[in-house]
């Protein structure tokens, strides 16, 4: 009867899984040892293993146009095979014969955590496949150490929330190799947000290189500003906690002025911040790691006109709950 039809939805249940995300409060300080509060978002990351007579291992990503053999000496490797090559080596399948077929539902390079949720399907699909046995702990420390390589100086906080999929607060262990704090937020209600989406794409590891760069030319200005958005994150989880939206927004829109500061805007992030505002959201501001991609506005009433006045704009724009 010929080849079954294998429908989306069907497909979609043996694919594994990493969760895109958002940064609420905190993005870049963390970096440098300050708390920050992220969340998943309703888009993922899926990915699935088979075997193959290939002789290697071809990764494709049909939506991106992307299909390549994984170079087996690391030293070979372009920077987009270096990232995901890491798992292969670490799970010692570099030999092996196989096709990984990812499904980005997350946008490219616009702050939401798409590469680490990348990692964290691969590294799922490969511990489905050949029943490797990981546990979450190992995933997210595998998808932590390519993202290191996709970063730059990444605090590890994209790859936990796209491992656990939960809104949590966390803050980077002070040492190499000691465990970050992590802690789930357990929340009254689910908080509306608007994620507008520049289009813009940018790469976190650039932004963070422009920081570093600032930081190591004057840390104490830049360390000060990194305490002032520490201290602001802290309040907003407690904000959060006890549903007080007003004082939420407040402290999103002084993190996004800080973040100004570090000069991680872009002028459409910026518009974006504005229409938001002007459209009754209660706060507005970047979110990832900025130059161009994504902001998150708190919007309890006036959502939908939020959202509208963003695509009138040109802009993408989603409705999504936290919490
Ligand atoms: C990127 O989503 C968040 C940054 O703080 C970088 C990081 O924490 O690794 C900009």
């Amino acid at each position: 009867r010929g080849v079954p039809d294998v429908t989306e939805q069907s497909a979609v249940d043996h694919r594994a899984c990493g969760h895109g995300k958002i940064i609420l409060l905190g993005e870049h300080a963390v970096v440098y040892g300050s708390h920050a509060i992220a969340a998943p978002v309703p888009l993922a990351v899926r990915a699935v293993a088979q075997d193959t007579k290939s002789g290697g291992v071809d990764m494709f990503i049909p939506r991106w146009g992307v299909e390549y053999r994984l170079h087996r000496d690391p030293a070979h490797r372009d920077s987009f095979q270096r990232s995901l090559g890491i798992i292969f080596d670490t799970l010692e399948l570099t030999e092996r014969s196989m096709r990984i077929e990812v499904f980005p539902n997350v946008p490219r390079a616009m702050g939401l955590g798409g590469s680490a949720a990348m990692a964290v399907a691969v590294i799922r699909a490969l511990d489905q496949h050949y029943k490797l046995g990981l546990g979450d702990e190992e995933i997210n420390a595998l998808a932590f150490r390519c993202e290191e390589v996709a970063h730059g100086s990444a605090s590890g906080i994209d790859n936990t929330v796209a491992t656990y999929g939960k809104p949590l607060l966390y803050k980077r262990a002070s040492k190499k190799g000691d465990a970050p704090m992590v802690r789930e937020l357990h929340l009254p209600k689910r908080i509306p947000i608007v994620i507008g989406i520049s289009g813009k794409e940018s790469l976190t590891a650039v932004t963070v290189g422009k920081v570093r760069t600032a930081w190591q030319r004057n840390p104490v200005l830049y360390d000060g500003i990194f305490q002032q958005i520490d201290g602001l994150t802290l309040q907003g989880m407690e904000a959060m906690q006890q549903y007080d939206l007003e004082r939420l927004g407040d402290l999103m829109n002084i993190c996004h002025g800080l973040l100004n500061a570090l000069r991680v805007s872009s002028w459409e992030v910026e518009e974006l911040v504005q229409i938001a505002r002007e459209h009754g959201a209660l706060g507005a501001k970047l979110t990832g790691g900025g130059g161009g991609g994504s902001i998150v506005a708190l919007c309890p009433q006036n959502r939908e006109k939020v959202a509208a006045a963003m695509r009138d704009a040109g802009y993408q724009a989603m409705e999504v709950d936290i919490g």
